[in-house]
């Protein structure tokens, strides 16, 4: 449910989401953006994020990173009361977008089908990650079951008819890869060993090292219809 909206440049607005819990702020954003809008936009980005920018191999793909990083410093730059080109955005663990000097709030960002969520978390010794998809996107999912879910986590879907399984695939994926943007590991993170019951909410139940069940909570996001995402909220310190 969209709560407040955000002044952003140009025709384009940020929609405030429900928080799923305390010190944290979500944020969609359209990436499909006017034409007279990408001075304005491109003027927001770093150097090395036009740089980026120009090895995209297509204009669409181009302007929508455009629209993602100007709809996260426009973000950013109202809770840190400065101008969007002036927010300290650097990469840290594999390439895992953070402030400069660790500084709060810790943020991440997904992108599907020209939308942007954005998640903002304010809580010391704690990093979050956020993940959208499709709703309906077709993929794989039994083979990727196999590959990706715990032996408890395939034995609870089961039973479900084939199209109930790519949605609790689908819901267990953006859990996981949520996980692994807060931790930076992205696709290196230990996807078959991360455990999580959907049966009694999204709650973690096993993984290993830094994916420890104690140190995670995870919550669905109300992103829109059409959209599952799952925002991940990890105490690293
Ligand atoms: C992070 C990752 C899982 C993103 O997956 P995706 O489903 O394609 O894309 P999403 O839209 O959900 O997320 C992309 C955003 O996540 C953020 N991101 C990029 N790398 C990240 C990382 N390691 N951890 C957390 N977030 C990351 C960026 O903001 C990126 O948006 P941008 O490209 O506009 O900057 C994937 O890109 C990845 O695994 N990257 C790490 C690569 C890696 O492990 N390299 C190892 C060599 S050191």
């Amino acid at each position: 449910m969209s709560v407040s909206e955000f002044p952003g440049s140009g025709n384009a607005r940020g929609v405030a989401l429900s928080p799923p819990c305390d010190d944290l702020a979500l944020w969609r954003w359209p990436l499909d953006r006017d034409g007279h809008e990408w001075p304005a936009l491109w003027s927001m980005l770093s150097a090395p994020e036009r740089e980026r920018a120009g090895r995209f191999g297509t204009e669409a793909l181009r302007q929508r990173y455009v629209a993602g990083r100007a709809a996260l410093r426009e973000t950013l730059a109202r809770r840190l009361g400065i101008a969007p080109a002036a927010v300290p955005i650097v990469r840290g663990t594999r390439g895992r977008p953070m402030l400069a000097d660790d500084a709060s709030p810790d943020f991440n960002v997904s992108h599907t089908r020209g939308v942007a969520v954005i998640a903002l978390l304010d809580r010391a010794g704690h990093r979050v990650g956020i993940d959208i998809e499709g709703e309906d996107r077709s993929l794989a999912h039994d083979s990727l079951a196999r590959k990706f879910l715990t032996a408890d986590e395939r034995d609870a879907i089961a039973p479900l008819d084939d199209d109930a399984r790519r949605r609790a695939f689908l819901r267990l994926w953006t859990c996981k890869e949520a996980m692994s943007k807060a931790t930076g590991d992205g696709l290196s993170a230990p996807f078959a060993r991360i455990g999580i019951d959907t049966a009694r909410g999204l709650v973690p139940v096993a993984g290993p090292d830094v994916y420890a069940p104690g140190l995670w909570s995870l919550h669905a996001v109300a992103a829109g219809a059409g959209y599952c995402a799952t925002v991940a909220v990890w105490r690293w310190a």
